[in-house]
């Protein structure tokens, strides 16, 4: 049974931190002129991250009231469970345990949770995974013609799709240079036919990736995708008209990751071709599960255990840091003060890196299904504001869409700027080294919202009076700048470690369950109960409410297809 939530509208650290904000000021310009210390001691590294917390609304006080609050709501003490393996998913009875798929081999004492040596079995999968990849990338696989596989199919959605498009994505530079890999999530049947329109069967290789291998969008296109292969090898003359060759045809180009094996074997994927992975793994943190295959065959198993180590190393700055210096913990405390203090609704995760460009959307699923919540993990209702909307595009595209809103709008928007030293590519435009060019953008951004721009420097410009006001930046717009040396697998295992255990801590403040995710159930359910009404059951279509059947009976009188 896991101990209660403490409320944290009733610790002596919240009611402080109320009176705290009453009388602050924000005053980025005015605090940095009397500490010209402020960068210095408000910057932290977690492994190869340097995180500067400077441009944040937030004094001394601020943040030592913060850690006081993590330390009332007993934040240590849930760091420890999860890590332990206690079963702080309290709604799925469930061990959290994401942080054990990167622990190292060989790791001493071995990690044994509910009886199972959790390290050998990670360590079993992980070899399979990578026996898989090296003969993928070596062409020792091939397809049922003989053919060494060309181009790798991820089938599957939420987790089991957005950490392995994100990071095939982020490390596109580290990838093999033969083989490619796409990504089919959707059940808009247009998502399946226009990732598979241009490809030769022969060299194609599905995997379906399905945790519970229950998920209608993902088992639906796995079907489709079996019927292109078997009429493009037959279309070819390459497959027989019989079943043990549509058999022999799926073992050879079919594989699949999940939690239930048994059901892979019931869609006709041999067990062999299948990876595993378990319970205590929830989906949106499950990249560096099984379900980063089509990751470990894009850069190599050695570039997937780098990526693994890259996670470790931040789980071990959160497990032993002092809470004052502790990256996430500090971060997920920030975020909680702009919630809960601030009335920030939202936070956008701006990186400069176009590599980085599905990385928000992969935020998004991390943080809002986890604390997209209204009850506590006891199932009473949370005492406050929860779950803020995480949203963001690469830089500099955001500075010519929605960064005016940032700046000069009346809502407050943290962000986090993400950046690296050096570039994948350093192209020059005759003198000038780009990247220099596209960083100087990352640092003026951050300045700008920072430290604004008064009406007395924009009159000094020479002005008309009657535009200044429209030319005033307040400044007071709080950022978090990150900063690595190079976007590497390491590099990017420590940036999802980061934000998952930032996820943890907000979500450990509020009460919450971040590990369940019942609020995507009902639209599942009526989903599937409203299937029928669109082929001509009528007592499904009389079955809906009048605004649900007015726009079934509108389709239904459109579709002309
Ligand atoms: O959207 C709900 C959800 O359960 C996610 O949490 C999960 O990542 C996704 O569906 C896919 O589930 P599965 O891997 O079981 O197909």
């Amino acid at each position: 049974m896991s101990t209660p939530p403490v409320d944290p509208t009733t610790t002596s650290a919240w009611t402080r931190l109320r009176a705290h904000h009453a009388e602050l000021v924000p005053d980025l310009r005015g605090w940095f002129a009397e500490d010209p210390d402020r960068a210095r001691r408000l910057t932290l590294d977690a492994a190869d991250l340097h995180v500067d917390l400077s441009k944040n609304l937030v004094t001394d006080t601020t943040l030592s009231l913060l850690v006081q609050l993590a330390e009332e709501v007993r934040l240590p003490e849930r760091l420890q469970a999860m890590f332990a393996g206690e079963h702080i998913n309290v709604t799925e009875d469930r061990a959290v345990l994401h942080t054990a798929l990167r622990r190292p081999p060989h790791a001493d004492p071995p990690l044994v949770v509910d009886g199972q040596d959790v390290d050998a079995d990670v360590q079993a999968v992980l070899e399979k995974v990578s026996a898989f990849a090296d003969d993928v990338r070596s062409g020792t696989w091939t397809g049922v013609t003989g053919q060494r596989i060309r181009t790798v199919v991820n089938i599957g959605i939420g987790g089991s799709d957005l950490g392995p498009v994100m990071a095939y994505e982020a490390l596109k530079a580290y990838k093999h240079p033969d083989v490619e890999v796409r990504f089919v999530s959707n059940i808009d049947p247009t998502d399946l036919a226009e990732t598979v329109a241009d490809l030769d069967a022969a060299s194609t290789l599905f995997i379906v990736a399905s945790k519970t291998f229950g998920t209608l969008e993902t088992l639906t296109n796995a079907r489709l995708a079996r019927a292109w292969l078997w009429e493009q090898l037959s279309a070819a003359g390459a497959l027989e008209d019989d079943d043990d060759a549509r058999r022999a045809a799926v073992a050879k180009h079919f594989v699949a990751v999940s939690t239930a094996l048994d059901k892979v074997a019931d869609f006709g994927i041999d067990p062999e071709n299948a990876f595993g992975f378990w319970d205590w793994v929830g989906g949106r943190y499950s990249v560096d599960s099984a379900i980063g295959t089509s990751l470990a065959v894009a850069i190599g198993p050695e570039g997937f255990r780098e990526f693994l180590a890259g996670f470790h190393a931040v789980d071990e700055h959160v497990r032993t840091e002092p809470l004052a210096t502790n990256v996430p913990v500090l971060l997920g405390l920030l975020n909680v003060w702009y919630v809960n203090f601030l009335d920030a609704h939202t936070h956008a995760v701006l990186p400069y890196s176009q590599y980085l460009h599905r990385f928000p959307a992969y935020l998004q699923q991390l943080t809002m299904e986890s604390n997209g919540k209204s009850v506590r993990w006891d199932g009473s209702p949370v005492t406050t504001a929860t779950g803020e909307v995480f949203w963001g595009e690469p830089g500099t595209n955001g500075q010519h869409a929605f960064y005016q809103l940032i700046h000069q709008g009346t809502r407050v928007i943290p962000a986090d700027f993400i950046a690296f030293a050096n570039p994948a590519h350093p192209l020059r435009d005759g003198d000038v080294d780009v990247h220099a060019l596209f960083m100087a953008n990352y640092f003026a951004q951050t300045k700008a919202l920072a430290f604004g721009k008064t009406a007395e420097e924009v009159r000094a410009e020479g002005t008309a009076e009657d535009v200044v006001s429209a030319r005033v930046f307040s400044g007071n717009r709080p950022t978090t700048s990150i900063l690595a040396a190079s976007l590497t697998p390491s590099v990017l295992g420590q940036l999802i470690a980061l934000y998952e255990h930032i996820t943890f801590v907000e979500g450990v403040v509020w009460g919450i369950d971040s590990f369940d995710q019942w609020g995507v159930e009902l639209g599942k359910k009526l989903a599937l109960e409203i299937a029928p009404a669109l082929t001509g059951d009528s007592a499904a279509l009389e079955a809906q409410d009048p605004s649900t059947r007015e726009l079934i009976e509108h389709y239904l009188a459109q579709r002309t297809v």
